[in-house]
């Protein structure tokens, strides 16, 4: 039986799971064209018109993230273009990690870390003193599942939860907030949890900042578009908030230069779902998907 052919886009991801899964199955292009009914992409590539335009046959996109911002939804949703993601696979360690980012914001311990490796510690004796987390108020913006995720794990340690979502969620005790702003002057960490996409656009911006103030902490693990990054790092220079534990900025890989002097900020590659488990997930996900489309059958996680 001949491969149906596949464009693969930017496999320089290389997850063995899906590298080989597609090999496996599909005839791989290098190049968009006539005749490949449906391509593979990640989250941060996604696919945007005019590469769309170059497939004239395309039926179906099946991206590698939960987030699928890179994708030109609006062009896929005009030509009638399927669109799958990876939902739920990654969940929890994306709740993971924004836990992590908090307890590693609050008890310094990349700063503290750098301080046993580097031999200060014996020469410089102990770092300064760190900030109890347990008791904090935790604030989340967009309670989706990801934002749910880490709710139910904050909540056993946290004064109190609270969230913004554009319409309070059913069936959650945590306290609702009707504006980000309103959320942020009443929490100590704000953690973004929301969808990048033109509708969360700087969601977090200067004001929402100074709402969040001094004594405040920013964690996003979601998409660095939802945070006006200028005033971020305004804010962090000039000590108007606390600290921020980021897993994600505005223009991947790039990092604002002024961030990486600074002790009240953790900085992590964006590797919220990158454990071997969850990508493995993924890549299982987006076989299926595909499989699914080429017999004709239901897709399993559409748009
Ligand atoms: C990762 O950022 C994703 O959207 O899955
Ligand atoms: C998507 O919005 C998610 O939270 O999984």
């Amino acid at each position: 039986m001949t491969k149906p052919p596949l464009y693969y886009i930017d496999s320089s991801f290389a997850v063995p799971r899906l590298t080989d899964g597609l090999k496996a199955t599909y005839d791989l292009r290098p190049e968009p064209g006539p005749g490949i009914r449906a391509v593979a992409t990640h989250g941060s590539t996604g696919i945007d018109a005019a590469t769309m335009a170059k497939l004239p046959d395309l039926e179906m996109i099946a991206v590698s993230a939960v987030g699928v911002d890179k994708v030109d939804l609006a062009e896929a949703k005009r030509r009638g273009i399927h669109v799958t993601n990876t939902p739920d696979v990654l969940t929890d360690d994306v709740a993971d990690l924004a836990i992590g980012l908090m307890i590693a914001l609050y008890r310094n311990i990349p700063r503290d870390d750098a301080l046993v490796r580097s031999g200060r510690w014996a020469s410089e004796g102990m770092p300064t003193l760190s900030r109890r987390l347990t008791g904090q108020r935790i604030g989340i913006l967009g309670l989706g599942r990801i934002g749910q995720a880490i709710a139910k794990r904050a909540a056993p340690f946290a004064g109190e939860i609270a969230y913004h979502s554009r319409h309070p969620v059913a069936d959650v005790s945590w306290r609702y907030a009707e504006s980000a702003m309103v959320l942020a002057a009443s929490v100590d960490i704000l953690i973004v949890a929301t969808p990048g996409g033109p509708a969360t656009d700087k969601l977090v911006d200067a004001t929402v900042i100074d709402a969040l103030g001094p004594n405040g902490s920013l964690i996003n693990i979601a998409r660095g578009s939802v945070v006006d990054e200028d005033a971020l790092v305004a804010a962090l220079v000039e000590g108007r908030l606390g600290g921020a534990g980021l897993d994600v900025f505005a223009h991947e890989p790039h990092v604002p230069a002024a961030l990486l002097p600074l002790p009240n900020v953790v900085l992590l590659p964006h590797q919220g779902s990158a454990t071997v488990e969850t990508r493995d997930a993924m890549a299982q996900l987006v076989l299926d998907n595909l499989a699914a489309f080429f017999a004709g059958q239901p897709l399993l996680t559409p748009l």
